[in-house]
């Protein structure tokens, strides 16, 4: 005769599934690790590694991250109105100043590539996503302490020392680039 399982039984031996399969989980992660961390590329290997990125489905407005070399790279294609600000804004109030034709590259204005990393203490500033906030000068919006960059991803205002970085990279067709 089949015997009935009751429901405390039954979450009873789900806690026991569950137990048994994340020792199973840290056992192949503890050992995986080793596995993986062995084929590592070497360090000049990884330094010359390069990604490209079909940029044609981005809008004026969008904007997409990018992992390259382990790093978010933070790719927006700006608006008119994004482009005169960061044309328009005065140089002389930045701690950080560069024009924003120095940030772009091939004269492709609409495009500004830039790594993603604050340069105050390194967490991943907000505003690549619409509804996120992208601070007072509307490009993005670091939460860790307040830094503030602007439309061409320069600092603002807030703790960080730089603008954000913009990384190597070239248009190897109208619609693609390659970083790195
Ligand atoms: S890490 Fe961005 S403001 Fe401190």
């Amino acid at each position: 005769m089949a015997k009935k399982t009751t429901k405390t039984q039954q979450s009873k031996r789900d806690f026991l599934y569950l137990t048994a399969a994340s020792t199973g989980a840290v056992g192949v992660a503890a050992f995986g690790w080793a596995f993986i961390d062995s084929m590592n590329p070497a360090a000049d290997t990884l330094a010359l590694a390069s990604t490209e990125v079909n940029i044609a489905p981005i809008e004026p407005g969008q904007a997409i991250t990018v992992m390259w070399r382990g790093k978010p790279v933070f790719i927006r294609r700006r608006t008119p109105e994004e482009i005169e600000k960061a044309r328009n804004a005065d140089l002389s109030t930045m701690r950080d100043p560069q024009s924003d034709t120095d940030r772009i590259v091939d004269g492709k204005d609409e495009w500004l590539v830039v790594v993603g990393i604050c340069t105050h203490l390194g967490c991943v500033p907000l505003g690549q996503k619409p509804a996120e906030i992208k601070g007072e000068y509307g490009g993005w919006f670091c939460p860790c302490h307040g830094s503030h960059y602007d439309s061409s991803g320069r600092i603002r205002k807030g703790p960080a020392p730089t603008n954000l970085k913009v990384p190597d990279y070239e248009f190897i067709s109208d619609t693609v680039i390659k970083i790195g």
